[in-house]
């Protein structure tokens, strides 16, 4: 399709900055300034706000990109806009879940995608809902390369990747429910690459059409890029493989053709230089890791997203002495950090000036009012592993309870608002039962 409009998504940056969250009001108990980690002026470090780019954000608690798969046959749904709309903020960031570049960029049931027209169509009105609220919204565009099964392949094909060695362990298959192994992965051939680029790049044009204000590109984690990065992983003996010079190329081809695209100034980057998600390894993360950010800051690209290395997996949080300092340093953007953070380390973090932004990954799905809780000291609602890949419409995604429902000691209950979507959009991919996946 023909994209590259994004006007209306672009005017919203340029428009004046949003006020910031309201003064707290309320009953709960706003501890001492120590205990609500507040700054000798009073201010909480995690809601001040922060200009990044052109973009003026009222706060730091950006919401982290989460699968959710309820995207059904990879088309964004209405739900969505709910579930979106409910954890944006005046002047708040959020980067929406990874989302296909191409039919083959695939590994998760009912994950959303951004090649097809219609996609981008259903895009639109849950970023429109977004913005309605006063709030900014990247989105973060993957292929999952080897992380996936012939079944979520076009014609049963092999999935792609820089390897033709398999992951180890078992995925959700598309039914939302069975498991099934990895599939052998096929390596891409050299003159292939460029295709996949191309592929990066037309998602990324398609992701502004829909009305976002940017785009994450998706290089942790273990799937495509990750896999082109990792030296325990990529074993190609062409340009792409071997030095960390080659084995960054691929990344930075798609840095490359989606600056070019759509403006450096409305692309970010995800990475995982110490995480080793989907047996992908690296021997020298902290090398990695600063390499990128030198090479990203030549582009001048609005942010780089990296995750803390006390994250080695989904499941696997280890102590770490190893720091994202270096990197950190080396990168000339908005410096974003995300992995384990609770309210004190989030706030401590852009107290030290260790990052400019903190995401929070399940603490924002299991709260829809996060900031509004941080900035309260609030109590946090708990998250439920067992419903985070289901594919329910409102359970497990958009009947977490706010705040306000708390404070009225009413149980969580599904509004009638709910009720009615629930209705409309029973989909014959939904069947009974929770799983828990490896993502
Ligand atoms: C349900 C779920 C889905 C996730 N989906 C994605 C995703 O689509 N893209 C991504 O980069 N990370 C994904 N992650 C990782 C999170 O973005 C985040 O980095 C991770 O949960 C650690 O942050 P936390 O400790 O604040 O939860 C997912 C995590 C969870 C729990």
């Amino acid at each position: 399709m023909m994209g590259g409009t994004g006007l209306a998504a672009w005017a919203s940056i340029n428009e004046p900055a949003a006020p910031p969250l309201p003064p707290p009001a309320c009953k709960i108990n706003m501890g001492s300034p120590a205990e609500n980690c507040q700054t000798d002026d009073g201010t909480i470090p995690l809601l001040t706000p922060y200009r990044m780019g052109q973009l003026q954000l009222s706060h730091r608690v950006v919401l982290a990109p989460l699968t959710r798969c309820r995207s059904y046959g990879h088309v964004p749904q209405p739900h969505a806009a709910i579930y979106y709309s409910q954890r944006a903020t005046p002047g708040g960031l959020l980067i929406a879940e990874a989302t296909g570049v191409s039919d083959t960029a695939q590994g998760y049931p009912h994950a959303p995608g951004v090649w097809t027209q219609e996609q981008v169509e259903a895009w639109k009105p849950i970023v429109k809902a977004v913005h309605d609220k006063g709030a900014f919204f990247f989105l973060q565009i993957w292929h999952v390369g080897r992380v996936s099964n012939t079944a979520y392949q076009p014609g049963g094909q092999p999935p792609i990747s820089p390897t033709n060695k398999k992951v180890s362990g078992t995925l959700l298959m598309p039914s939302g429910t069975e498991s099934g192994e990895y599939s052998e992965p096929r390596a891409l051939e050299t003159k292939e690459i460029p295709l996949i680029v191309n592929d990066f790049k037309m998602a990324a044009r398609n992701a502004i059409a829909a009305g976002f204000d940017g785009i994450e590109i998706h290089g942790a984690h273990g799937y495509l890029i990750d896999q082109f990065m990792k030296d325990g992983v990529n074993d190609r003996t062409d340009q792409y493989g071997g030095s960390l010079e080659n084995r960054c190329r691929f990344a930075l081809e798609i840095v490359d053709a989606i600056t070019e695209e759509i403006g450096p100034q409305r692309v970010g980057i995800r990475l995982s230089p110490f995480g080793a998600h989907s047996d992908s390894p690296d021997s020298n993360p902290e090398g990695l890791g600063v390499y990128m950010a030198k090479a990203l800051s030549k582009y001048n690209i609005l942010y780089a997203h990296y995750i803390e290395p006390r994250v080695k997996s989904s499941f696997v949080e280890v102590e770490s002495h190893a720091s994202l300092a270096s990197a950190q340093k080396a990168f000339n953007g908005t410096f974003i950090v995300a992995g384990g953070h609770t309210r004190k380390s989030g706030n401590e973090v852009i107290k030290t000036g260790g990052a400019d932004l903190v995401v929070y990954g399940r603490l924002f799905l299991a709260n829809p009012d996060l900031p509004k809780r941080f900035q309260l000291n609030a109590p946090l609602n708990k998250y439920i592993r067992a419903t985070f890949y289901t594919q329910d419409p409102v359970e497990g995604y958009t009947d977490y309870p706010f705040l306000e429902k708390m404070e009225e000691e009413t149980k969580p209950s599904i509004s009638d608002e709910h009720v009615k979507i629930k209705e409309h959009l029973k989909c014959p991919f939904i069947e009974n039962g929770g799983h828990a996946n490896n993502h």
